[in-house]
């Protein structure tokens, strides 16, 4: 079994402890993150349901195991919840679909074998990758529950839900906890509006809309308002490592379904995976679990003109052998405002930029920082092209390989995932 283990001061965390979030030796900073210890086992079952199929690689499920759980429980508490979810927010977990697209791969003068290979996370829970982030911390939390592990008594007494975010991720998370009945609050931007701000409405989450204190430090005030929250007792549901190591657990799925799907295609490697980075959680799970399924995919880190902090941390902390323990030599927040089509990957830090460039180093990728003209070029060329309706932030990885596709053989195989459902 494995466990936890602080990339900045190598304390270990048991897959056994309740609430695994932080490092212990955390102080407030956040710049400290647990990582998921390697493991060389990788277990795969047949099911529809990657939180069933892939369980037995999960940190929840090892940690209901460590603590006297039974395999089949774990599977009907999955079946559960996905039985929930389904009546709140209309569809449950499955697998989602992994295709060769041969108009996109035409339009970018890709040549047989190569081409362009789409996962397309719009219809995943939600419309977007993130829900996959925030199971494994629900799972976690049930687990607890049920073993009576817990500090609550009764679930009437739970802690509150949070999160900060302004789009996809506060969506998932306000499905997860209508379905879980579990009460929310979500932190957004004071500019927030419209759908978004309908379907968290309507999925019963407590909306609190977070403007700029004049004593404020640094940084997203939608983040500082959260933070009060957990210091307070709210359960960080976040889909962030440094708050909650646990979201870098199931965003795994998306990576080792890709494997299984590229398998069976009898592909082994990709030239590239292009991966969209907000807070870079997304971009370090999916491309782990490649790794983990045995797929050889160098991970290229899309980021655009208008906020790019992950791009700094490449160019300085390859040279540094102990960088997390340098976090912010490395990672401090985009000076500027910052602005991009790709709103909802505007995040003023790469939070998860540790998990990052150990993806980026152990595959031989790199970050690349695409224009704002490719990001509004992308935009429109992946949904006419492959008919899958994302969002431009869920398209700003095809930008980076607008950016690239001069480096690359036009016999390439490459990867994007489209994700965030055109609202
Ligand atoms: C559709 C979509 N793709 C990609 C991302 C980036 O994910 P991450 O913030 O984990 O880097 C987001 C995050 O908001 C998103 O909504
Ligand atoms: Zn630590």
């Amino acid at each position: 079994m494995s466990g936890f283990t602080c990339a900045t001061c190598a304390e270990k965390v048991s897959v056994a402890a309740f609430a695994p979030w932080r490092c212990p030796n955390e102080n407030g900073d956040r710049h400290h993150v647990l990582l998921i210890d390697e493991s060389d086992q990788h277990i795969v079952e047949s099911h529809p349901n990657p939180f069933i199929a892939f369980r037995r690689n999960m940190l929840w499920w090892q940690f209901a195991m460590a603590n006297g759980m039974t395999d089949e429980q774990t599977i009907t508490l999955v079946q559960r919840i996905d039985d929930a979810i389904t009546k709140v927010g209309g569809v449950g977990f499955v697998t989602t679909p992994l295709t060769y697209q041969s108009a996109f791969s035409d339009e970018l003068s890709f040549e047989s074998p190569g081409g362009i290979w789409v996962k397309d996370e719009t219809h995943n829970v939600g419309g977007s990758q993130k829900a996959r982030h925030l199971m494994s911390i629900l799972l976690h939390l049930f687990v607890a529950e049920e073993l009576g592990i817990a500090p609550w008594a009764h679930p009437s007494s739970r802690p509150s839900l949070a999160i900060s975010s302004c789009g996809n991720a506060a969506i998932a998370a306000s499905t997860l906890a209508a379905a879980a009945k579990w009460p929310i609050d979500v932190f957004i931007p004071e500019w927030a509006g419209g759908v978004v701000v309908e379907t968290l409405t309507a999925l019963g989450a407590r909306i609190h809309r977070c403007a700029r204190q004049s004593q404020d430090p640094p940084g997203d005030p939608t983040v500082l308002r959260f933070r009060e929250a957990v210091n307070n007792g709210s359960i960080p549901f976040s889909v962030q490592g440094p708050e909650n190591a646990l979201c870098l657990d199931g965003g795994r799925t998306i990576g080792w379904e890709m494997g299984q799907q590229l398998a069976h295609e009898n592909i082994s490697e990709l030239d590239a995976i292009f991966v969209q980075v907000g807070g870079g959680a997304f971009a370090a799970s999916l491309s782990r679990g490649l790794s983990e399924s045995g797929i050889a995919a160098p991970l290229v880190a899309v980021q655009t003109e208008g906020c790019a902090p992950l791009s700094r941390a490449w160019n300085t902390a390859q040279a540094d052998a102990k960088s997390a323990q340098h976090w912010t030599q490395h990672m401090w927040p985009w000076e500027s405002e910052p602005v991009s089509l790709a709103d909802g990957i505007l995040d003023d830090e790469t939070y998860d930029w540790v998990a990052d460039l150990a993806q980026i180093q152990r595959t031989n990728g790199q970050v690349v920082v695409a224009r704002e003209s490719e990001v509004i070029h992308a935009s429109q060329l992946a949904p006419r092209t492959t008919s899958i309706s994302a969002s431009p932030t869920g398209t700003a990885g095809v930008a980076g390989l607008l950016a690239l596709r001069s480096q690359l053989a036009n016999t390439a195989r490459v990867a994007v995932v489209l994700s965030g459902i055109r609202r």
